[in-house]
């Protein structure tokens, strides 16, 4: 756990401008820094960076976001990487919850380690990469693959010779620990030392910041075995998290909007000499939650081709209910399912991109897999076939959280079923089904802001003057109400917080549509405005609002009952509105 005052600390010290100019080359624009937009394919720029603000927003796509937000939108970080990525650049320590010395000094230790093996891991990148250059037997193994030269190097690929202790020439410390922990060496009974690779296509594992993080080494000889043999797990590397390609694929998929997930290596790198260049691949284990979450940030559709095998079967029904959990409404994933001889590297080299991409088209979607696999051998006949069917897709509808998504998969099971969805509700234990909204990227469309929004955003803007305001006159329940009270509280807990603090501030106490809608205005916002004016003015017209209300609802009161039974709330609202004459009542004789 991140604690939330060093995030907004670390939100108020970074300036967003630097932190997207260093991926997205900004011009300086009015108040603004505009760009042609990262997230979407553009001639002209629309996408704007304000400093005041310290958010970005995309006119055309919609994308909009914090400094924090875009290093996990566009560098596909999660949220505690892309605190830490900010906190470095700023020079900030992340607190850690338990910082005890020890806890302190294991962290710094792990750094120290960390960093060591990102240098042994990419000098025998370089090493294996140079290696090839000089073995025509691994180039003709490449080549008689069908492999260009320029494929080859995009994806750094490389050849660890034969022999024991070849790394020894890049390591003259062959001893160093770091060659262990990295995986480069084995150490076998007797402590001996030799090189874990031998005779081996080397395909460097990079992380999303294109770091290598490990190796898949490939045989050559067809009698070696195992084919495949990977880099072990370590600090740096764990095989559920990564996907192969996804350094280089990262540009592509957000073009294609599309993330297509195969099993091999040499799928994803014959893929992209064929031109498709957004595939990534789950490194011998099954595609996880992770994986899954992982694309999702990055595209809102994902296309899984496996091979035509059994294997490659089994692995996309893995795959299918793996991704249960972190399905949305806004994301559709797909299965397209090969002919049995064919695995994607096959099946593009002997048929091309369009082909490819066509069948990609007519994938089928995850329900339909779904219920296909549900009513495979089970005719659906019997009422022992429907119970198996039921109890079979319990589990399965338990795991979808996707309000919409759920629904027409329940709806489709009690079908086949032959139920009503009633029947089928009292019978099988599933999660209520809440309205969530769409997770989709927000379209962007220009609405005028209610005055309660128009004040807020002025306070927003400085949040300094809500010290002049008196809370007591919003009163009332509704949803700007709150959020024009939980502004007001906010931006007097924080005066000289940029609008992006006060923004994160209020996520947990305001509607999420409501701060979103919010959110996107205060781009809209005219920086040229007089704020305080404006603020002046709007508080004049809200007070009026208010007081009419509070008025009525004083009104009703005093009707049931006498002054003096009012509460201490009642009374102090009867000052501040304005009654004065019945206020004066309540002032003791
Ligand atoms: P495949 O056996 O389907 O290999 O394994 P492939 O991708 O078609 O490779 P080529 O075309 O024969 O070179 C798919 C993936 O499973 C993992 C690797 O990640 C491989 O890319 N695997 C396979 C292993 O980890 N170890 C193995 O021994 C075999
Ligand atoms: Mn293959």
């Amino acid at each position: 756990m991140i604690p939330e005052s060093f995030i907004q600390e670390l939100l108020n010290r970074v300036d967003i401008v630097d932190v997207v100019d260093k991926s997205v080359p900004l011009k300086k624009a009015g108040a603004n820094y505009s760009a042609c937009c990262p997230f979407h394919n553009e001639k002209s720029p629309s996408f704007t960076v304000s400093p005041t603000k310290q958010f970005y927003h995309c006119f055309g796509c919609g994308a909009h976001g914090t400094a924090l937000g875009f290093l996990m939108e566009y560098q596909g970080l999660s949220f505690v990487e892309a605190v830490h990525e900010l906190a470095k650049m700023v020079g900030l320590q992340v607190p850690q919850v338990q910082a005890t010395p020890e806890a302190r000094e294991q962290a710094h230790a792990q750094q120290k380690v960390a960093a060591s093996l990102q240098e042994v891991l990419q000098q025998a990148a370089d090493y294996y990469k140079a290696e090839l250059k000089k073995s025509p037997r691994a180039i003709e193994y490449l080549k008689a693959r069908g492999l260009s030269g320029k494929v080859a190097a995009k994806f750094q690929i490389g050849y660890a010779p034969a022999g024991w202790q070849n790394l020894q020439s890049v390591f003259p410390q062959y001893e160093n620990e770091a060659l262990n922990v990295a995986g480069l060496v084995v150490e076998n009974e007797q402590g001996k030392r030799y090189d874990r690779f031998r005779d081996r296509i080397m395909f460097p594992i990079h992380d999303q910041k294109g770091q290598v993080i490990g190796f898949g080494g490939r045989v050559i000889n067809p009698e070696d075995t195992p084919k495949y043999y990977n880099s072990p797990e370590t600090p740096l590397f764990q095989k559920g998290h990564e996907l192969y390609g996804l350094f280089l694929a990262r540009r592509a998929i957000r073009d294609a909007g599309r993330a297509l997930v195969v099993e091999g290596y040499m799928d994803v790198v014959a893929l992209a000499q064929y031109g498709i260049e957004y595939a990534v691949a789950a490194l011998g284990t099954a595609t996880t939650p992770v994986h899954i979450a992982k694309l999702m940030r990055q595209a809102d559709e994902i296309v899984f081709c496996f091979d035509g095998d059994n294997a490659g079967r089994t692995a996309a029904w893995r795959a299918a209910m793996n991704a249960l959990p972190a399905l949305s409404d806004g994301l559709k994933l797909s299965f397209l399912f090969l002919p049995k001889e064919h695995d994607p590297d096959s099946y593009v080299r002997e048929f091309g991109k369009e082909k490819f991409e066509a069948e990609m088209k007519v994938a089928m979607p995850l329900s339909q897999y779904i219920l296909k696999h549900l009513s495979e051998n089970n005719t659906l006949q019997s009422q022992e076939d429907k119970v198996r069917f039921l109890n079979e897709a319990e589990p399965i509808l338990q795991q979808i959280k996707a309000p919409r998504s759920a629904m027409f998969l329940r709806k489709k099971v009690a079908e086949l079923a032959q139920l009503s969805t009633d029947e089928m509700h009292s019978m099988l234990k599933l999660p209520s089904l809440n309205k969530a909204p769409v997770q989709a990227r927000p379209k962007f469309s220009r609405t005028p802001s209610s005055l309660h929004k128009r004040f807020c955003l002025m306070l927003l803007m400085q949040p300094s003057f809500a010290a002049a305001e008196d809370l007591l006159w919003v009163v009332g329940q509704g949803d700007e109400t709150q959020l024009l009270r939980h502004t007001i509280e906010t931006c007097l807990i924080h005066p000289h917080s940029k609008p992006v603090v006060i923004m994160r501030a209020l996520e947990t106490k305001v509607d999420a549509k409501l701060l979103r809608d919010l959110e996107r205005d205060l781009h809209l916002l005219d920086e040229t405005l007089d704020m305080a004016l404006e603020l002046t003015g709007a508080r004049h017209q809200l007070k009026q609002t208010y007081t009419q209300q509070s008025s009525n609802v004083l009104l009703a009161h005093l009707s049931e009952k006498p002054l003096s039974d009012l509460t201490e709330d009642e009374k102090a609202m009867l000052r501040t509105v304005g009654f004065k004459t019945l206020a004066t009542k309540l002032e003791p004789k």
